[in-house]
């Protein structure tokens, strides 16, 4: 147990009382999570430059930006509507979730999030447990809705939203999956 930090958890441990309804991911013990800072944008940065194409591709819809090094600033960044959290192994890591703030109208407050879980680390739990952490923080920031755009062809992505009980907030639409997740009605 490594935990100092307020802003983090080890997998599994928490248990927000007021959070949307998600389910717990299966215990990960060696993997610690909290909030990302600007300190951490390298390693943000070499996660991203160690995925591989088919990962970079589902990552970013399309084959991604040229400059990692100026996603992983902004992903790092602790204004601006960006919030990111890390997934650690040791001190090495292994996923990111983040979103950026793209509504801020009082009721329809949106985020987009987006997760990535470094190859050999994949179907370990990692990207479940992130979710969870990030929905539940969302929902803790105010925010009304998360959103995001995934591949129909993210199977692994799909299949992790629909076992968190969030396949409602799926929605289709040619090459291209929608998610938006209420927070509130979720909450409830
Ligand atoms: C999509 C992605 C984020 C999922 O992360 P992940 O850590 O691999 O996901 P999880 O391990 O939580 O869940 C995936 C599978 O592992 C299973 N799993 C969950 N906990 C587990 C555990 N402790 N041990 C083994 N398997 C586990 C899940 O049930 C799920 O199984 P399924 O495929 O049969 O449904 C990751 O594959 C990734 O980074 N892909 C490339 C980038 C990408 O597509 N990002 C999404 C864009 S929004």
């Amino acid at each position: 147990m490594k935990e100092v930090d307020p802003t983090s958890e080890r997998h599994g441990n928490s248990s927000p009382s007021a959070t949307p309804t998600v389910s717990s991911g299966a215990p990960t013990p060696e993997i610690t999570i909290r909030v990302l800072k600007p300190d951490d944008a390298e390693a943000v940065r070499r996660l991203h430059e160690r995925l591989s194409d088919s990962d970079r591709y589902r990552r970013f819809c399309g084959p991604g930006p040229k400059r990692v090094e100026t996603l992983a600033t902004l992903i790092c960044q602790r204004d601006a509507g960006y919030y990111a959290l890390g997934a650690f192994e040791d001190d090495t890591l292994v996923g990111v979730a983040h979103y950026v703030v793209v509504d801020r109208r009082r009721g329809h407050r949106t985020a987009e999030f987006a997760l990535v879980v470094d190859g050999h680390e994949q179907r370990h739990g990692i990207g479940t447990i992130l979710l969870r952490r990030l929905c539940m923080d969302a929902y803790t920031h105010g925010l009304d809705h998360l959103t995001a755009q995934i591949l129909a062809e993210n199977n692994l992505m799909l299949a992790v939203i629909a076992e968190q009980g969030l396949a409602d907030a799926l929605h289709p639409e040619g090459a291209v999956v929608y998610f938006d997740l209420d927070l509130h009605r979720r909450g409830n």
